[in-house]
């Protein structure tokens, strides 16, 4: 088995190798003058069973292109299976048509990724659970809710806890860590989006007052959503709310958002490098998922169950 890395996210690459004690694949990427994207494997990878890790986030287009030259040059180099180790998955909230003469482009994506020649894909909290579908490759769905779940407990274990999903849609997902956390209740932000990348908050389905507000949510991308949801949910008498947030995409000036909101606390995960104005902010956390994602890595490579990872 060997572990490559392209360029979006060394340090989980580094760390998820380091939970397999194994040395990441020598390996460059690199950009010609014109910024064209260059891929040497500067060791034999003839037959080997090659976990190639390259989140997909900021900037995007760039590091798309990285996955998909770094899986061609293993396929050319006659890798045995060739996995796509992609943490978080860009342009997935493109998974419908959401008017006439739109694209799918999660689904374009999906296609690229199996056309560059990857035999298996190994994601983290899809932002919907049928982009699975748009593979016609083994695709493994992994939740962070286990890791989220250890740190609220540890962190908010004594306190009243409920669980929030920020819109209708996350509804699943917040039932699932309420769950892990003793089937605490569960609230719902009522939301309406006027225009994309704006968002308003309409009203809470359930009594948050004195509550210890929990919300979680896939993505946090200009922080809107969540910062919205965080007043609501103040304005309602909770008396405080923390977000666990799987991929903090943070894109403009959503640090600052998040750092002069209501939030008492913003957690994500490594799933996306963090920037230094995330790492500085003061009220944003990180909790690494290098081990979750190695975990299955060691799986898959052992053919044993990566379902049973989260039982
Ligand atoms: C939407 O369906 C996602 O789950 C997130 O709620 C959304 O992408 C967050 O975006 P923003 O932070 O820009 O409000």
């Amino acid at each position: 088995m060997k572990i490559m890395s392209c360029n979006s996210n060394l340090p989980l690459a580094r760390a998820i190798a380091g939970y397999l004690e194994l040395p990441l694949t020598d390996a460059s990427v690199r950009r010609f003058a014109d910024e064209e994207i260059f891929v040497e494997i500067h060791e034999n990878v003839r037959g080997e069973d090659v976990f190639v890790v390259q989140p997909t986030s900021y900037p995007v287009n760039d590091n798309l292109m990285e996955l998909l030259i770094g899986i061609d040059a293993l396929r050319r180099a006659s890798a045995k299976r060739i996995t796509a180790v992609v943490p978080y998955f860009g342009y997935a909230r493109q998974d419908r048509k959401p008017g006439p003469r739109t694209p799918i482009s999660a689904k374009l994506v999906a296609n690229l990724i199996t056309q560059a020649g990857a035999d298996r894909v190994l994601s983290v909290d899809l932002h919907a659970g049928q982009i699975q579908g748009f593979f016609d490759i083994p695709t493994d769905n992994l939740f962070a809710a286990p890791v989220m779940a250890a740190d609220i407990q540890a962190r908010y274990g004594d306190a009243s806890l409920m669980v929030v999903s920020p819109d209708v849609g996350g509804v699943v997902r917040a039932r699932s860590l309420a769950k892990r956390l003793d089937n605490a209740p569960l609230a719902i932000v009522d939301k309406r989006r006027d225009r994309p990348g704006q968002s308003e908050v309409m009203n809470i389905i359930g009594d948050v007052k004195d509550r210890a507000c929990i919300l979680i949510d896939d993505i946090i991308d200009s922080g809107g959503t969540l910062c919205n949801a965080a007043q609501a949910l103040m304005d309602e008498g909770a008396a405080s709310v923390t977000a666990y947030i799987t991929h903090g995409v943070l894109s403009g000036a959503a640090v600052a958002r998040v750092t002069n909101s209501a939030l008492k606390e913003l957690v994500i995960t490594d799933s996306i490098q963090a920037t230094d104005a995330a790492k500085d902010s003061g009220k944003i956390r990180i909790l690494t998922i290098a081990p979750l994602i190695g975990e299955a890595i060691r799986r898959i490579a052992d053919e044993s169950s990566v379902s049973s990872l989260f039982d």
